[in-house]
């Protein structure tokens, strides 16, 4: 049966009041949303300007015609678990969470380490979380986390949290053929969010999202391949089509409210491969609201720049790439931002696309300031050139690397604040992770 959006949006408003015990009897409007949010990096990163040197290119062609200054380098004792498990722990001791509230864990990624057993697992192994939790991975590209979020909305407006929060994370190594024009795009990282009733971030309007789907070609990555396949050009007029559709769609569900001047949308977030493609997007939906290109370049400086900050020391990190613009926009902006409404796009080559609305929390400023959700990005290596191209061919080898004797599984490790670091795989061609 297909239901109203309108009557779909009122279903979320009224999700019933819960306790730890079970739903409240009494059903009022209760907000749902994001309430903390964190990343990871890796140690290492690369400045494009040196790339660009490498490769006989421009500086100017990474730096302004793509929008990126660095790129996040994964070592080999870095993957997407020690990633996602890095975001996850520094969101709960920054958001003061404790592991036992959590009764969802969703782990979006595109680059997964084992066809069967999802990086949602080892995260629940190595955070301590429940047992009276559901765990899985989601995959759609990019789109992975967003997957991931919204199943987590309905999970609560459902009633299944009873009080509790859903983790998801969003992890990814993004990485391209060398000399590629992809490579200057690569990056890694991974975001965590907690999403739950009366959030401190954003407040999110589920019931009212625009999506779009279409199987294309544009991004590929065939089982056996660790770097993507991608038709570039062909990528960016599939991600503009998909904003087209997914915009549209919103703007027809909001009705006049979309265009409301008494509320509008005073910033938009977009999935971020490189910083251009959030420009161009800009530019094609102030196209679609009838504005000339003056104004969309007046606008974008204003309600999308702020956005592109992070991931433009970071790289694409696919699936965390929209919310680690969030996190920038947010830690640029959150005390001005205070009640206003601002928009999200989310992308997945393949493809599957949504736009949705958010509002911006009273106190999530203080609440981003009090988790230095910026550290990450103090203190990293910078690589030299054959100092990167020494790490990807070390890359290679990194599934058959066996792991010391010395290393513990997830289920026997503890967090006590350390980081963690991938050993490699056991005699049984498990994976094996450590604390350091
Ligand atoms: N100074 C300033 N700008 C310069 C320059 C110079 N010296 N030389 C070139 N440029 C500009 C170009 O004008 C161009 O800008 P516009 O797009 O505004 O015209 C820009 O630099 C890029 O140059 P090219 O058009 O020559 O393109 P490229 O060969 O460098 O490839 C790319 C660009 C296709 C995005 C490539 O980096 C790529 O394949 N990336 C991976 C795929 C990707 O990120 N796709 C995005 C959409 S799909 C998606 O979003 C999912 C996902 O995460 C992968």
């Amino acid at each position: 049966m297909m239901l109203a959006p309108d009557l779909l949006h009122q279903i979320y408003m009224n999700a019933k009041t819960t306790s730890s015990t079970g739903p409240s009897p009494s059903s009022r409007a209760v907000p749902i949303g994001i309430d903390a949010i964190a990343f990871a990096v890796p140690r290492a990163y690369v400045e494009l300007s040196d790339l660009a040197t490498a490769r006989g290119v421009p500086p100017a062609k990474y730096i302004e015609g793509l929008g990126n200054v660095q790129m996040a380098v994964a070592a080999p004792d870095e993957d997407p678990v020690t990633l996602a498990t890095e975001a996850a722990s520094r969101l709960l001791s920054g958001a003061g969470r404790s592991p036992d509230k959590i009764g969802l864990c969703i782990v979006g990624t595109e680059t997964a380490v084992d066809h069967s057993k999802p990086i949602a697992s080892y995260l629940h192994g190595m955070l301590g979380l429940p047992r009276a939790c559901r765990v899985f991975e989601t995959k759609h590209a990019c789109f992975g986390g967003t997957a991931g979020l919204f199943n987590a909305l309905d999970w609560i407006a459902s009633g299944s949290a009873r009080g509790r929060s859903a983790l998801i994370v969003c992890t990814d190594i993004a990485r391209y053929p060398l000399r590629s024009p992809g490579e200057p795009t690569q990056g890694g990282g991974a975001v965590a969010m907690l999403v739950s009733e009366r959030p401190r971030l954003v407040e999110l309007d589920p019931g009212r999202s625009g999506c779009y789907s279409q199987h294309v070609h544009d991004f590929w990555r065939p089982l056996h391949r660790k770097d993507a396949l991608v038709d570039g050009q062909f990528s960016v007029q599939c991600y503009l089509e998909a904003l087209s559709g997914a915009y549209e769609e919103w703007r027809q569900l909001m009705g006049p409210e979309a265009a409301s001047s008494d509320d509008p949308l005073v910033r938009t977030c977009y999935h971020v491969p490189y910083g251009k493609m959030a420009r161009k997007a800009h530019q094609r939906r102030c196209q679609l609201d009838g504005l000339d290109e003056k104004t969309a370049e007046e606008r974008f400086a204003i309600e999308v720049a702020p956005s592109l900050r992070l991931p433009s020391q970071v790289g694409n990190i696919y699936t965390g790439s929209l919310y680690l613009s969030l996190l920038s926009l947010l830690s640029a902006e959150a005390e001005e931002l205070a009640g206003k409404r601002i928009g999200l796009f989310s992308y997945g080559s393949g493809c599957a696309a949504e736009f949705f609305a958010g509002r911006v929390g009273p106190h999530a400023a203080a609440l981003l300031q009090a988790m230095d959700v910026t550290a990450p990005l103090r203190n990293r290596q910078r690589l030299s050139i054959p100092e990167y191209e020494a790490l990807r061919q070390r890359d290679a080898d990194q599934d058959q690397r066996p792991a010391p004797p010395s290393a513990v599984t997830p289920s026997d490790a503890t967090a006590a604040g350390q980081r963690a670091l991938y050993c490699g795989i056991d005699p049984q061609e498990r994976r094996v992770y450590t604390w350091q």
